[in-house]
């Protein structure tokens, strides 16, 4: 089964590591027109500059929406736009009365609030197409309690899969998909995972890899995969889903 994407308009926000980059990367490979946006402008662009094929790279604070807008009018009409802003926004577990409200806010603006302004930005060009896919990176912590420990994370990737269905629901008739991809931990992606990963003892570590089905955790590039296939044709009848990639049942 082949899956490209050639002359196919793809915006990409958290593209400046991890997993951002590499669904960046894979859909740049399969000859879509790629634009990389993050709110780190360096690393962004050496994102682009790594693709292998022209990608443009653009600096973007996905929860300033007017900036969103603008930018989507800058680059056209999208046909494909991937949310994997977010994270956990360099913070760690600790007790509910501790958590501040700007510890609440900061993970929400981007996760939730950013999903949104992208979705609502891109609709416009979906809709006078007849046609478009919005994949939302959401995590195992929608599905389940968040590894993590962070509430606000956990609350924001459950809400991205509840936005994901709401929006497939109203935008379905106009052959547009909103689909969730929720990935399971991956310690490499970003200095934010690594911290979290190494705060666990080796006992942990080795419980976590142990209880995944597939005995390694997983790569960027596991997700791009299915990314992939959500933006394609040949998901065309799959909607409001949130696909768990976690190399486990
Ligand atoms: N790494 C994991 O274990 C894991 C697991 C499940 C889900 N996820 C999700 O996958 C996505 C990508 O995460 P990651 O692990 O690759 O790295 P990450 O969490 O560091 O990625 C977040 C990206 O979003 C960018 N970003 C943050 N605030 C922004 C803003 N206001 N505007 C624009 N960009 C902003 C960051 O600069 C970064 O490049 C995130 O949504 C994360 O929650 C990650």
């Amino acid at each position: 089964m082949e899956i490209a994407f050639p002359g196919k308009r793809v915006l990409v926000t958290g593209a400046a590591r991890g997993i951002g980059r590499a669904i960046v990367h894979a859909f740049a490979a399969e000859r879509a027109e790629v634009h990389a946006a993050d709110i780190e402008s360096g690393l962004v662009r050496e994102t682009a500059a790594t693709a292998g094929s022209p990608v443009e790279a653009h600096g973007l604070d996905v929860t300033d929406s007017a900036a969103v807008d603008a930018l989507v009018a800058r680059i056209g009409p999208v046909d494909i736009a991937v949310h994997a802003a977010g994270g956990v926004r360099g913070r760690m577990a600790g007790p509910l009365e501790e958590v501040t409200d700007e510890d609440w806010r900061a993970i929400q603006a981007v996760n939730v609030d950013g999903a949104f302004h992208v979705a609502r930005a891109v609709t416009p060009g979906m809709k006078a197409k007849g046609q478009g896919r919005i994949v939302l990176i959401s995590s195992g912590a929608g599905l389940r309690v968040s590894r993590t420990g962070i509430h606000s994370y956990g609350t924001a990737k459950t809400a991205q899969i509840g936005l994901a269905r709401q929006l497939a629901s109203e935008l379905g008739p106009f052959g547009i998909t909103v689909n969730a991809v929720a990935p399971g931990l991956m310690p490499q992606t970003s200095p934010d995972y690594v911290r979290q990963w190494e705060a666990r003892s080796p006992e942990e570590r080795a419980a976590i890899v142990e209880g995944i089905a597939m005995r390694r955790l997983g790569l960027p590039e596991d997700i791009a995969h299915a990314v992939l296939f959500l933006a394609s044709d040949r998901a065309g009848w799959i909607t409001g889903q949130a696909l768990p990639v976690t190399g486990a049942p």
